[in-house]
């Protein structure tokens, strides 16, 4: 059978990963739950595929989901960095590969999107290497509180709210901008996510000198994009796609806010008024309007500002720290 490999590099992220651990000198610790199934004799499932495309593979991070036969972490043979590499099933994954990975291309060097560096989609295999994000997901966090019977600082809820809301002007709008909220960009093909929840968004190292860690959105692998001329029913398709993104957002940062013991009475209203507004929690969002991502961010900053005298910078559990984020 003829084989057609489409291999793309991103030369600009190859330098980018100079902050990335390296597999050289890491101990690469399990990052999910899933790992338990991990434990004892491999089965042949569990036995790691070929190294390939400049890549070696270490450890398999995750066994698979619906789209994808498991997440690996991977070096990079020439800079040694750590990296990831999301393995997706052939022939129905191939097309989830192409949507995954085309998006990804789009939204290049944001920091709150998971940094693609290669992509390679075959007949037989199809290989999406990405940013390792070292934290792991949002559901980490939520465990390994849980577990320490302790409540998330609203700080850190603030953090992630701006963090994924500033994806979602992205993703939405086509808003780019640092600094203040743009007007959304009328040439923009919106990408909806369509999957947002704890364990879709990752945590890595920061760019700067923040005090808590970068927060990206990953694993487009339900994504809708290139929508084209709509008629009147997929104009109300799409909009059932952008509501859902930000009632799944209001779930998430719900999911972080309700963790720890005793009443919600010492965490800060403002985050229910935000959750509330986002529709999360309402049976039927068809009726209601739900405001678009970048009001939604214009609020947060604005809340962030007021909130910041009184609500302290509180470092994250000694689990967290200890992963040198
Ligand atoms: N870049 C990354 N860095 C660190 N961990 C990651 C990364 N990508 C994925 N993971 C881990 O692997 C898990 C599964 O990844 P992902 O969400 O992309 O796949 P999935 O949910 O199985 O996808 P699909 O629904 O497309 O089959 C994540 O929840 C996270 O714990
Ligand atoms: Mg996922």
């Amino acid at each position: 059978m003829r084989c057609m490999t489409f291999c793309i590099i991103c030369p600009k992220l190859v330098d980018s990963r100079m902050d990335q651990p390296t597999y050289r000198n890491t101990q690469p610790k399990s990052m999910t739950n899933n790992n338990s199934k991990l434990k004892g004799e491999p089965s042949k499932e569990e036995r790691l595929p070929d190294s390939r495309d400049g890549f070696i593979m270490i450890q398999r991070l995750y066994n698979g989901g619906a789209w994808n036969r498991g997440i690996f972490l991977v070096g990079d043979e020439a800079s040694k960095k750590l990296a990831i590499c999301k393995m997706l099933y052939p022939l129905i994954g191939s097309r989830n590969a192409f949507r995954e990975s085309g998006i990804l291309s789009r939204l290049q060097g944001h920091d709150n999107m998971v940094h693609m560096y290669r992509h390679c989609i075959t007949y037989s295999e199809n290989r999406i290497y990405m940013e390792y994000c070292k934290g792991g997901d949002l559901a980490n966090i939520i465990d390994a509180y849980k577990e320490a019977c302790c409540r998330i600082p609203d700080s850190f809820i603030w953090h992630v709210a701006e963090s994924l809301m500033r994806a979602l002007c992205t993703t939405h709008m086509g808003i780019w901008k640092e600094d203040r909220i743009e007007a959304p960009r009328k040439d923009w093909d919106p990408i909806y996510h369509g999957d947002i929840h704890e364990r879709n968004v990752f945590i890595t190292t920061p760019f700067t000198d923040s005090p808590y860690p970068r927060i990206v959105l990953g694993d487009f692998g339900s994504s809708h994009h290139n929508f084209g001329e709509l008629d009147s029913n997929d104009q109300e398709f799409v909009e059932q796609l952008r509501k859902r993104d930000i009632v799944n957002f209001g779930a998430t940062i719900h999911a972080l806010r309700r963790v720890g013991p005793g009443k919600l009475k010492y965490s800060d209203p403002e985050l229910d008024s935000l959750i509330i507004r986002c529709g999360t929690g309402m049976t039927d969002t068809s009726r209601i309007k739900i405001p678009f991502a970048n009001e939604i961010l214009g609020s947060i900053l604005r809340s962030r500002e007021t909130v910041r005298s009184r609500i302290k910078l509180e470092p994250l559990i000694k689990d967290f720290c200890d992963r040198k984020l």
